[in-house]
C-alpha cells in the first residue's frame, strides 16, 4: 500500500501546539510553523481504528500495561535494532522528557554534576538544572563535515561527572553517532563510573545510507551503566498520547528507577496510548519506511534548494530526526534580528538555535514533517529575503 504525506491536513483549532500557540511564541499568529517535533502528516489509519475500536467500548475505567504491549515493543526493538530487551527491563513512562527527569532525580544528588552536549534539546538542560545538578556542557565541535563531539573535553569533565545525558540520534544537529563514536564515549564514561542516560526518542527516524546505533549493545558492561528512553511518538505522530519507554538492563538500576515511577502512581498512562503504540509497533513498519523516504526526498528539497538559491546559509544535512540544522552565520545578523527576519520578513516560525544553549548562535532549527508544497513555500519565501541581503557588506 502507498501511504499519502502529501494531503494537508487542518490542525489549527485542534489545540495543537505548532500551530494554536503560535502568536503566544511568534507574536505572529501566521507564521508557516516548522518549529516543535511533530509532524504535520495524519496519525496511519491503522493506529486510528485500533484508538476508535477502544474508544467505542463505553468504559474507560483503570487499564495496566498488559503482556502484548510489552511483546509489541519487543518484537519492534528485535526486528528494527537486533537488540534483544526482556519485559522486565522496559518500565512505562508517560513521556521522553518526564522519564530524562525521573531519571536524574532518581539516580544522582543535589549539586551532582551531569554532562551534556549542546547544542541540544532543550529540556535537557531543564532536567539538569531544575532539579539542582550542576550542568556540564560537552558542547559538540562544528567542523567542515557536521558536528563531531569533543572527545579530549569529555574526558577531563567525566572525572567527576555523575550522569550524561547522550541524545543518540541528536537533535538539533541530526547526527547518527556512529559506532565508533559511541564506544569512545562509553569507554570514557566506564573508566569514570558515568551513567548514561541515552535519549534515543529518535531512533526509528534514521535517513537512507545511516543507521541507528543502540548505545545500550554496545557491550554487557556498557548496558549495566546505561538507561535508555525509547517512544512511539516522534515516529508515528502519538505526541499527544503521552507514552514511552525506560530500558533498564541493569537490575539494580532499574529497581531504583521502578520504585521512583511507582512511588509516582504514574505507571498506568493512558488506555489509548497502549492502543496506539500496540498498533504501531505491530503493523507500522512500511509505513514507516515511505515516511522516511518522504522525509529524506524533504531534506533533498531544502539542501538543492538552498544550494542553488542562497548558497550562504549552511545545510547541515541531518543524518537522522526530521529537524535541519541550518547555519546563517555568514549574514552576521546578531541572533535577535535573525529571529526577527525568519518571523517578521520570511514568515516562518522555527526554533532559534540559541534556545539549544551554547554553540546555536547564529542557526535556526527548520522541522520538515510537513507536505512537500509547504517546504517549498517555505524556501521560496526564505529565498525572497535572504538573497537580498549582501554577505560581503554585512561581515
Ligand atoms: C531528543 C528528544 N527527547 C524527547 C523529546 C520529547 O519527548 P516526550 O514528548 O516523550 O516528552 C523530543 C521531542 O522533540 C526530543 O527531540
Amino acid at each position: 500500500m502507498n501511504y499519502n504525506f502529501d494531503t494537508a491536513i487542518e490542525r489549527a483549532g485542534t489545540s495543537c501546539v505548532k500551530y494554536d500557540l503560535r502568536e503566544n511564541l511568534f507574536g505572529k499568529a501566521d507564521v508557516i510553523p516548522m518549529w516543535v517535533a511533530d509532524m504535520d502528516f495524519e496519525t496511519p489509519d491503522f493506529i486510528r481504528t485500533a484508538v476508535i475500536d477502544r474508544a467505542l467500548h463505553p468504559v474507560y475505567g483503570y487499564t495496566f500495561r498488559d503482556s502484548d504491549y510489552y511483546k509489541h515493543i519487543i518484537n519492534w526493538l528485535d526486528k528494527n535494532h537486533q537488540w534483544n530487551v526482556d519485559k522486565d527491563s522496559i518500565i512505562f513512562c508517560p513521556g521522553v522528557v518526564p522519564a530524562l527527569n525521573f531519571a536524574v532525580l532518581a539516580f544522582t544528588k543535589p549539586n551532582d554534576k551531569i554532562i551534556i552536549q549542546p547544542p541540544v534539546y532543550f529540556p535537557f538542560f531543564g532536567a539538569v538544572k531544575s532539579n539542582n545538578r550542576e550542568l556540564v556542557n560537552n558542547q559538540l565541535i562544528k567542523t567542515d563535515n557536521g558536528y563531531v563531539i569533543d572527545y579530549e573535553l569529555l574526558e577531563e569533565q567525566a572525572k567527576d561527572a555523575a550522569m550524561l545525558i547522550l541524545c543518540n540520534p541528536h537533535n538539533p544537529v541530526g547526527r547518527a553517532w556512529k559506532k565508533e563514536e559511541l564506544e569512545k564515549i562509553a569507554s570514557i564514561c566506564l573508566k569514570n563510573n558515568v551513567l548514561v542516560l541515552s535519549d534515543e526518542i529518535h531512533a526509528d527516524l534514521v535517513l537512507p545510507g545511516f543507521k541507528h546505533e543502540i548505545f545500550a549493545k554496545l557491550s554487557p558492561e556498557v548496558a549495566a551503566i546505561t538507561i535508555t528512553t525509547h517512544a512511539p511518538s516522534k515516529t508515528f505522530n502519538l505526541a499527544g498520547l503521552s507514552t514511552s519507554s525506560v530500558i533498564i538492563s541493569n537490575p539494580g538500576l532499574r529497581e531504583i528507577f521502578k520504585k521512583f515511577v511507582d512511588n509516582l502512581h504514574i505507571g498506568m498512562g493512558n488506555i489509548f496510548g497502549m492502543v496506539a503504540s500496540n498498533a504501531a509497533y505491530e503493523n507500522g513498519n512500511e509505513w514507516r519506511l515511505q515516511l522516511v523516504d518522504y522525509l529524506n526526498g524533504n531534506v533533498n528539497y531544502v539542501e538543492n534548494f538552498i544550494k542553488n538559491n542562497i548558497p550562504a546559509i549552511r545545510v547541515l544535512r541531518p543524518e537522522a530526526t526530521y529537524m535541519i540544522w541550518l547555519d546563517f552565520s555568514a549574514f552576521g545578523l546578531s541572533d535577535a534580528d535573525l529571529k526577527k527576519k525568519i518571523i517578521f520578513e520570511v514568515g516562518l516560525g522555527l526554533n532559534a538555535g540559541t534556545d539549544f544553549g551554547p554553540g546555536g548562535e547564529g542557526c535556526m532549527r527548520l522541522n520538515i514533517a510537513c507536505q512537500r508544497k509547504t517546504v517549498e513555500i517555505a524556501m521560496h519565501n526564505l529565498k525572497e529575503v535572504f538573497s537580498k541581503i549582501s554577505i560581503e557588506t554585512t561581515l
